[in-house]
């Protein structure tokens, strides 16, 4: 729990979602091939989730591997799918003892069989952990999980599981792949781009959404505690007033 300097508790996000961007880019202003640069960013990604471990949140998703990022080069495809077997290899064991879950979203069909192995191995070493879930999307795409969460609900209508007529926005987010995870409540995409680039579209209706020029690589736990500051001023309205939200605040206190 963070305090203000006027003693007011800042508000932590439960579930942060980033989109790891910049990697390419801090290898080429060094001159280093773009593999340099992912190799990096997993350092980050080790104290992103040690800054979330000290912090109080409960998920943190990270985009590792877009649907689109198979239409990269075939060695670079290749290189981050090394990267995630040989990262997952010397990671687990720690993120274990630390009490993260892991856990994947995304389309695992194209993923090379021993990258899918280990995917599964390190869900079912850590599946009793509840300090933090890391929610790691690979070959993931929010318009892929939106269509694979009409395809189940198709098929729970032919089978006689539901009605068509009762299918609901709850019913459709129980199809969806982060099924029992709350909504984010903060998204970070660093890199300097401002787009969503096909990440959880379902899921950050109403996420607050927060951009820096930072890299990937350089995004370090100071940064990261910026963008939590940041979070921490902003008001959630949902669609409500102002004052609707502080008398709500008032009488929930
Ligand atoms: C993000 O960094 C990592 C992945 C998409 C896998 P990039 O590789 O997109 O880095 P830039 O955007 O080219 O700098
Ligand atoms: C988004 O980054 C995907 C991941 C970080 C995994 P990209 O670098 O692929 O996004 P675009 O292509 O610039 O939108
Ligand atoms: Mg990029």
């Amino acid at each position: 729990m963070e305090v203000a300097a006027d003693n007011t508790v800042l508000a932590i996000p439960g579930h942060v979602a980033i989109i790891m961007d910049g990697n390419g880019r801090w290898a080429k202003m060094r001159g280093e091939p773009r593999h340099k640069g992912h190799r990096q960013g997993v350092k980050s990604v080790r104290n992103i989730v040690g800054a979330c471990l000290r912090n109080n949140i409960r998920y943190l998703t990270l985009f590792a591997f877009s649907s689109e990022n198979w239409r990269r080069p075939r060695t670079e495809v290749g290189l981050l799918m090394d990267l995630l077997l040989t990262a997952l290899g010397s990671e687990i064991k720690e993120l274990d003892e630390n009490g993260v879950r892991v856990r994947f979203i995304g389309d695992r069909n194209h993923i090379p069989v021993n990258v899918q192995y280990a995917m599964e191995d390190a869900e079912t070493q850590t599946v009793s952990n509840d300090m933090l879930t890391l929610v790691i999307a690979v070959s993931y795409g929010g318009r892929w999980d939106i269509t694979q969460a009409a395809q189940r609900l198709v098929e729970q209508v032919q089978s006689k599981e539901i009605d068509a007529e009762n299918i609901t926005e709850e019913l459709l987010a129980e199809n969806i792949s982060t099924i029992d995870i709350p909504a984010p409540d903060l998204f970070i995409r660093t890199g300097g781009e401002h787009r969503i680039s096909n990440f959880l579209l379902w899921q950050l209706a109403y996420t607050e959404l927060y951009f820096t020029d930072t890299l990937w690589p350089d995004f370090n736990e100071m940064a990261f505690g910026m963008a939590l500051k940041d979070y921490a001023k902003r008001q959630r309205r949902y669609g409500m007033t102002s004052e609707q939200v502080v008398s709500r605040k008032i009488s929930h206190a």
